[in-house]
């Protein structure tokens, strides 16, 4: 992409409303625009990472057995009614209705629909286990939206809905979306924790949040220091074999969010030298809650016995769009965003120093083919603007690769190829710039 033709509307100023990292970092770097409060545009760089974190999810739903669908925004009050969470909800489900005046709410999750679909065609033990989930938009009336995206109204979601014939097989489930989640967390670049959490208004008694650790979290949070290094599962793991082990590793070690921590608890079980008390950002959320929705909506299936039994049911949540601003919380320095690779809006920043110059935009141009036709995703700045600001720029909406061509260092043969992380600029051909970033 040549930035000439792009649309990056980046800040020179620090917003002031923003009053954390992430949210500032956005603002300025032209990644979202606030529409209305706690409700975002997504611009084009924010919108190529949010894009990008929702595919890593995907994959990492598809490889755990879940199954894609959509389902609407906008659900109708009835199922919610069967439920009793029409009323339980309370304030933060916006309602709406049409032009009969009948009530729909736009959704702010889907345990009841999805529990729809479910019992309109599934009957039988032997279509379990059954996992569907999508990735859609949700509204929740939040009395304080604060932070960008982090704490949103309207914000993107990814929700899986689980199905199992009895305890057991929800339980094994629910451990196929916590390895998932930790692989798509850690694919993202991020280190997460999951911790005992409280379970709201989704219900049921098991829950995990997965935390990010950092300052600006809304959570306390308490937990076991050997939970932070702990290895993720690699890509070669069974999601049909028994992830017990791999899960119990973790839920052995004490770790909790600061509504169900027990302190005396923490005491006894953590030597005090391992006791890590901090603050955290939920990135994801997982529920076993049983026959909480498959009792009420009458979601019955029929076991090899012949008896029909309520399905057991989980639901699994994602924050996709608050992930935008979690990365960035714990991935930026005073110059502005560091992209982990696999999120990065682009792979390589090429900047041209002296626009206008024959050769120098015939190297770039050339480059900028060649990286492309690698498969490479270039934001190629062809513009006017002074080496410093276009520098500033780049460090800004962090892209993890620059590649700085200019006249001086082409009478040379040279390039400079800088690491956005670590800053370490080197020098060589183009020849030699072309083979690393191309196949890097
Ligand atoms: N207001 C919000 N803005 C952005 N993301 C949110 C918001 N509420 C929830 N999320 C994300 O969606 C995930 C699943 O939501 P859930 O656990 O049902 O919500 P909550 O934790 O607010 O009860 C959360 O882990 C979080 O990452
Ligand atoms: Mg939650």
């Amino acid at each position: 992409m040549r930035l000439s033709r792009f649309f990056l509307p980046l800040l020179r100023e620090t917003p002031s409303e923003a009053q954390i990292v992430s949210h500032r970092l956005m603002l300025r770097a032209g990644m979202i625009r606030q529409e209305a409060a706690g409700i975002y545009a997504w611009l084009p760089l924010g919108f190529r990472v949010l894009k990008k974190i929702e595919q890593i999810v995907r994959e990492e739903m598809n490889r755990a057995g879940a199954i894609e669908i959509l389902m609407p925004t906008l659900q109708p009050s009835d199922l919610w009614k069967e439920t009793g969470r029409y009323d339980a909800y309370g304030p933060e489900m916006l309602r709406i209705r049409d032009r009969h005046d009948r009530e729909l709410l736009y959704g702010p999750t889907n345990e009841d629909m999805v529990t729809e679909i479910f019992r309109a065609y599934v009957k039988s033990y032997k279509a379990l286990p059954l996992n569907l989930y999508h990735t859609q938009w949700k509204f929740r009336d939040e009395v304080r939206p604060r932070f960008g995206v982090m704490r949103g109204r309207e914000f993107l979601m990814k929700d899986a809905y689980s199905f199992d014939l009895d305890a057991a097989g929800a339980r094994r489930s629910y451990n196929r979306m916590y390895v998932a989640y930790l692989r798509a967390f850690s694919r993202m670049g991020l280190k997460t924790i999951p911790m005992r959490a409280e379970t709201g208004p989704i219900g049921g008694d098991l829950s995990h949040e997965f935390i990010v650790l950092a300052e600006t979290g809304e959570s306390g949070v308490f937990c076991h220091r050997d939970l932070l290094d702990m290895p993720v599962p690699d890509e070669t793991v069974d999601f049909d074999g028994d992830l017990e082990p791999i899960v119990r590793q973790r839920t052995e070690l004490y770790a909790a969010t600061e509504d169900v921590h027990d302190a005396a608890r923490f005491e006894r079980e953590v030597p005090e030298d391992k006791r890590v008390s901090a603050r955290g950002i939920e990135v994801g959320q997982v529920f076993y809650f049983g026959t909480k929705y498959s009792v009420p909506m009458k979601a019955l299936v029929t076991g090899p016995d012949g008896k029909d039994v309520p399905v057991e049911g989980g639901s699994y949540g994602i924050g996709v769009s608050r992930l935008v601003g979690a990365i960035i919380e714990a991935s930026h320095d005073d110059a502005g965003i560091i992209w982990p690779a696999a999120v990065a809006p682009f792979d390589i920043a090429l900047i041209n120093l002296k626009s206008g110059d024959a050769k120098t935009d015939a190297a770039c141009d050339d480059l900028y083919a060649k990286l492309t036709a690698a498969g490479k995703d270039v934001l190629y700045d062809d513009t006017n603007e002074r080496p410093g600001a276009k520098f500033a720029g780049m460090d800004l909406i962090g892209l993890p690769t620059q590649i700085v061509i200019g006249p001086h260092g082409l009478e040379k043969g040279l390039v400079e190829v800088k690491s956005r992380a670590t800053g370490a600029k080197e020098e060589m051909s183009l020849e030699a710039a072309l083979k690393r970033l191309a196949t890097s």
